[in-house]
């Protein structure tokens, strides 16, 4: 039986990433296994993919700034390049110690955003690793940590709402100040007697189809991968109610005051957010 894998990547940071901001503040370490990005009051630092992706679903697993990591943001993503991006954003907002970090979820279409929802976790993200991932296919976008969706993206081109088919994104990811507005709005700042802050990245892995010199890794394919169709199930739906219900702390959809004109059309149908 033909078993056909388009691109897995996995493992070794130096084949798969280029540290590209924030010097030594961004190291591979570990023989590739491990990445750690800081932060000090000079500088962040990050890194990107060193390929290009047309969908396909990207795990990452992340230990997040401990302590007081108030004003910090470790942010994680998709992102096309060029005026009229395409961008699926994780961000994680620190805290004070023993108080919640924040999800922050978005999505871009064609350079245009506003589309966040937040959430809360049901663990400490700064004790072990998690699995954050993005799944992106031709028909929706997923957000998954620890294998539960937290969030999903349909593409409803159809109805005349952008969706990001056309434009290869790499992955970023970036450890940055952000004491204007993380954490509480902004009014908790940066705690600098802490610093450096760090957070830890491994198991990097990119199931997904290869963008290069114009064309897919996916266009010669003779089979596809599960990630190609994944859609969500019963158990799926389930599991995002739960997360919505108990640990969603603002959806776009649902403000009201920032819509006066009524909400985007993404939003209007009932399955969008629930
Ligand atoms: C930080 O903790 C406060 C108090 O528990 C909470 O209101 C806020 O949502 C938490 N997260 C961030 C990133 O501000």
């Amino acid at each position: 039986m033909g078993f056909f894998i388009l691109a897995v990547s996995a493992g070794d940071f130096h084949l798969e990433v280029d540290l590209t901001w924030g010097d030594h503040r961004a190291q591979i370490l570990d023989g590739g296994k491990l990445l750690t990005l800081t932060l000090d009051k000079t500088s962040g630092s990050g890194f990107c993919s060193k390929r290009e992706y047309l969908f396909g679903r990207i795990d990452m697993e992340l230990k997040l700034v401990a302590g007081d990591s108030a004003g910090t943001v470790t942010a994680y993503y998709l992102s096309s390049e060029g005026p009229n991006h395409d961008e699926i954003d994780f961000e994680f907002l620190g805290n004070k110690s023993g108080e919640p970090y924040i999800v922050h979820t978005n999505v871009y279409t064609q350079g245009k955003g506003d589309r966040e929802q937040q959430f809360y976790l049901w663990f400490n993200p700064t004790n072990n690793f998690h699995t954050y991932s993005i799944l992106w296919n031709p028909q929706r976008i997923i957000f998954l940590v620890d294998n539960i969706p937290i969030r999903v993206y349909n593409n409803e081109e159809s109805s005349g709402i952008p969706f990001p088919t056309k434009q290869p994104m790499k992955i970023y990811s970036s450890l940055w100040n952000a004491d204007q507005w993380a954490t509480r709005g902004g009014l908790v700042k940066t705690n600098w007697s802490e610093s450096p802050f760090t957070a830890n990245y491994k198991n990097f892995n990119a199931d997904a189809c290869v963008w290069s010199s114009g064309s897919s890794s996916c266009d010669s394919k003779t089979s596809s991968n599960a990630w190609q169709t994944q859609g969500i199930d019963a158990n799926d739906r389930r599991k995002l109610r739960w997360v919505q219900k108990y640990y969603m702390i603002y959806n776009y959809c649902l403000d009201l005051k920032r819509f006066p004109k009524g909400r985007p059309r993404e939003c209007r149908r009932g399955s969008r957010f629930l």
